[in-house]
């Protein structure tokens, strides 16, 4: 159903990657943009890239595991752009080892980000929802959640983030919102350039060697998972709730 009201909408981690190509894709689809990262100076270009081609766009520093700043962070968006009844959460970090030298705080910073992040930037932003009768929430999974040697930490939260979504898909589609997950396979970002330099790979080898094994023989791109997100925040997804959908460029085992 078209809407003739100007959808705010707010991407976690938006300052590059996945996040500002986000950013970027709602802003192009006519949504008001927060652009959210921990540091807001960083949010700078993409907030810079979306106001020069006409758009609307905040950046607001914020860490998603910090319950005070969340709160805060979604007040003012609401104060300065409108009411945020969408919602993609992307803020991701990686502290990859094997498990016998997993530490504590690996573990306990990829929970924080990426489920206790989610969490809370849902629950901030519902009551905005569920006032306006309208919500898309998409959830950043991975690849990974089907498991991945030296990640039991974010494979562990990327799967809990599909149980979260089809949670959230339950308890808040009586408001006419929507909950669903993309999984992204291996997209050419900062993070996977940090796991190449981990294993000892330069980045394009690692690449080469990723897309050998990708069906569609190359990797992915942030505007892959971008179009994906959109598709689901969309006005007309408003029957498509719950789901996962893989992105990785041909199916997984
Ligand atoms: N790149 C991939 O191949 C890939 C694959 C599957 C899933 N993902 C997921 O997609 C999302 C984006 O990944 P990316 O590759 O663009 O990563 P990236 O590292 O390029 O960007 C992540 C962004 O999140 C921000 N961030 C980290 N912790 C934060 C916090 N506490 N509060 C607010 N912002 C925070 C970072 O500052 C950064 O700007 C992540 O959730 C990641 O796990 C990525």
């Amino acid at each position: 159903m078209p809407t003739t009201e100007q959808r705010v909408a707010i991407v976690t981690g938006g300052a590059r990657g996945i996040g500002a190509a986000t950013a970027v894709r709602l802003a192009a689809e006519g949504r008001a943009v927060a652009v959210l990262d921990l540091d807001e100076s960083a949010c700078a270009d993409v907030v810079e890239k979306i106001t020069a081609a006409g758009g609307r766009a905040l950046a607001v520093g914020c860490d998603v595991s910090d319950t005070e700043q969340v709160e805060a962070a979604v007040a003012r968006v609401a104060d300065e752009l409108g009411a945020p009844t969408v919602l993609v959460n992307n803020a991701g970090v990686l502290r990859d080892n094997l498990l016998f030298k997993m530490s504590d705080s690996d573990w306990d910073t990829v929970m924080n980000v990426h489920l206790r992040g989610a969490f809370l930037m849902s629950r901030a932003c519902q009551k905005h929802m569920v006032d306006a009768g309208f919500g898309r929430i998409v959830n950043l999974s991975s690849s990974s959640a089907l498991g991945n040697r030296g990640q039991a930490n974010y494979a562990a939260a990327k799967a809990g983030l599909q149980g979260f979504t089809k949670t959230l898909a339950k308890e808040l589609g009586k408001f006419g919102i929507t909950a669903n997950a993309v999984a992204p396979g291996f997209i050419v970002t900062d993070m996977t350039a940090a796991t190449a330099a981990r294993v000892g790979m330069g980045f394009e080898d690692f690449q080469k060697a990723a897309a050998s094994q990708i069906p569609v023989q190359r990797v992915g791109r942030p505007e892959d998972i971008a179009n994906a997100i959109a598709f689901f925040t969309g006005e007309e997804a408003g029957f498509v709730s719950g789901q996962v959908l893989y992105v990785a460029g041909g199916p997984l085992d």
